[in-house]
């Protein structure tokens, strides 16, 4: 087995430019846990000098909050693989609930996102997760193997190599309420059966799994201990270099 283990931070639409360069360099100082790989996601205006910060220092890297699903071309305001890839950013989100929730992404776009970032040498971090009411109405893990499904079943094993897994519960996402680790390692270990079953076994015991959703330094190690629980993609507490490493660190 040969899982990375990885927390990665989504910064969204937060940070002035000053504060993006220093939230980087405060978290590249700090004493973290060499065995994690750290991904930061800054807003696209600001992947340049944060990718320039980054190339300083092993086991950092950013990634792009999005990519667009087309090559090139008549496409105002969007931002191609090949541009993110061309600056030494190694990395883009896919599939985030709030892409999905407020720009209508849907999983034709999404496979196309995919398809693009992986033609132009990006890994994926594909995020999914079911809402609250397909939890309360007990859909979670239908809704999440379908997730997987509908997207990743025409991708081949060679391509899985360079996809990260994000399971984010929406009903978790920002709203200080986390998952338990009960229920983290529960979906894992669904996530991974539903990759073997597309994929094989090796492929699904290699991918890296990650927790979204509230996780902070107070619930970051009961997480991380969970066994099919990789590493965590962190938004609201990647915002704050001490918080952020604390969670590095809870490995
Ligand atoms: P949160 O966000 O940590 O603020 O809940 C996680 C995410 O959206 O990736």
């Amino acid at each position: 087995m040969n899982r990375k283990k990885i927390v990665a931070g989504n910064w969204k639409m937060n940070t002035s430019f000053p504060e993006a360069i220093k939230l980087a360099k405060e978290i590249m100082a700090a004493q973290t846990n060499d065995e994690v790989i750290k991904i930061f996601f800054p807003p696209h205006i600001f992947l340049h000098e944060v990718t320039e910060q980054v190339k300083q220092k092993t086991l950092f890297f950013t990634g792009a909050q999005n990519c667009s699903e087309f090559e090139k071309g008549a496409y105002t305001g969007e931002i191609s693989a090949t541009m993110i890839n061309s600056i030494g950013c190694k990395y883009v989100l896919v599939g985030h609930s709030e892409r999905r929730l407020y720009f209508n992404e849907n999983a034709h776009q999404l496979k196309s996102k995919i398809e693009q970032a992986l033609k132009h040498n990006l890994h994926v971090v594909f995020c999914f997760g079911e809402q609250l009411s397909e939890r309360k109405s007990n859909l979670h893990v239908e809704t999440v193997n379908r997730q997987l499904t509908e997207v990743l079943e025409n991708f081949n094993g060679e391509q899985l190599n360079n996809i990260i897994l994000a399971y984010e519960p929406v009903w978790a996402i920002g709203t200080g309420e986390t998952a338990s680790p009960q229920q983290a390692q529960e979906m894992h270990a669904n996530v991974r059966d539903c990759i073997e079953k597309l994929f094989g076994s090796s492929i699904a015991s290699n991918i890296s799994i990650l927790y979204g959703g509230s996780c902070n330094p107070a619930n970051a190690k009961e997480l991380f201990a969970c066994k099919d629980v990789d590493g965590g993609l962190i938004g609201g507490a990647s915002l704050k270099a001490d918080d952020f490493c604390k969670i590095i660190n809870s490995f």
